[in-house]
């Protein structure tokens, strides 16, 4: 008999059609709204794999409601949603999608931070709202440079290696903080300088956060951190909410202490704090960082690789527990 395996989220009907030759699949292609977690402990209580998203919270009283499943294969890089302890005590093997996102994560990031530092999101609410009236004008909606700026990178992983690389062609100086410092070769490659996070965020003009949520990793950028950052400066998220203390953002651009922000991610999405809408300052988009055709194709296949691998019984390419001692198949 075919693996059961579910699928939370909907996506390529191709990618289904895949998965179909292997396993028994229960999709949600219509998708009209997340399963709620009663809902999905019902539909996972049969099943030995499940492709999830990070949008689904994968739990020990999740798991406890799954005594079949054996794989559990996010369809993200980010896996803060899972509790690796509770799979590993299970022996279910967890992994996640890394590295095919890093270009597309990176390319949405500058697309951010341009258009926080030029005031593109803002200048399109004024066109389309009617208020251009006189021609060109030497001060409307001025703007901060980015050529020959400083990039201040906190987290220097592949993500954060890949806005680097591209800020050679801003000419730009950067900065960057991580958990360990860049072997110097890298450092070199990147023309990047290692510096602690104090200091990066007193001299940056762009500050760009590319680290994973941890707890550690909990409103790492607060009321203090926002204090460091010049008035000009211009702070980009396109990690995980919950990295910023949102409501210090909004009180510190309120007050205009810093320029601007781009962001991607927020404390509680898809819900985040309302202070946002009321501000100009801000360019806001709803967690695309990865969303082009090629990259969530990529990211899908990756997924579908991982939980093909997994049940199969052998090590899945990105296994991100690898102390579990994986289950055996029930019969
Ligand atoms: C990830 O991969 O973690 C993204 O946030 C989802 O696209």
């Amino acid at each position: 008999m075919k693996p059961r395996i579910l699928v939370t989220r909907a996506t390529f009907g191709e990618v289904i059609e895949e998965l179909r030759e292997r396993f028994e699949v229960e999709d949600n292609q219509k998708d009209d709204i997340a399963w709620s977690r009663d809902e999905l402990a019902r539909r996972l209580a049969d099943k030995e794999g499940v492709l999830s998203t990070g949008s689904d919270r994968i739990d020990a009283a999740l798991l406890d409601a799954a005594p079949r499943l054996r794989a559990v294969c996010n369809n993200a890089v980010g896996y803060n949603n899972i509790d690796l302890a509770a799979c590993s005590e299970r022996g279910i093997l967890a992994t996640n999608t890394p590295a095919v996102l890093d270009d597309t994560t990176a390319d949405t990031t500058w697309a951010l931070l341009m258009a926080a530092a030029r005031r593109i999101t803002e200048a399109e609410r004024w066109l389309r709202a009617g208020s251009w009236k006189e021609g060109w004008k030497h001060d409307r909606l001025l703007g901060q440079d980015i050529h020959h700026a400083t990039l201040g990178i906190v987290g220097m992983g592949r993500i954060g290696q890949a806005i680097a690389r591209r800020a050679k062609g801003f000419s730009m100086r950067v900065l960057y903080h991580n958990r360990s410092r860049c072997p110097k070769s890298v450092e070199k490659a990147l023309g990047a300088r290692y510096v602690s996070l104090e200091r990066l965020l007193k001299e940056s003009d762009f500050v760009s956060l590319n680290l994973p949520y941890s707890p550690e990793a909990h409103h790492l950028i607060g009321a203090d951190g926002l204090r460091l950052m010049k008035p000009t400066a211009v702070i980009v998220n396109a990690a995980r909410g919950g990295i910023i203390d949102d409501a210090a953002l909004i009180q510190a651009l309120r007050e205009r202490r810093i320029a601007a922000a781009g962001l991607d991610v927020f404390e509680g999405e898809p819900r985040f704090n309302p202070g946002f809408l009321e501000l100009d300052n801000v360019a806001l988009v709803p967690h695309i960082g990865s969303a082009t055709r090629a990259t969530r194709m990529a990211m899908v296949r990756l997924a579908a690789r991982n939980l093909a691998t997994a049940l199969a019984g052998r090590r899945p390419p990105n296994l991100l527990n690898a102390e579990a001692r994986p289950k055996r198949r029930r019969a």
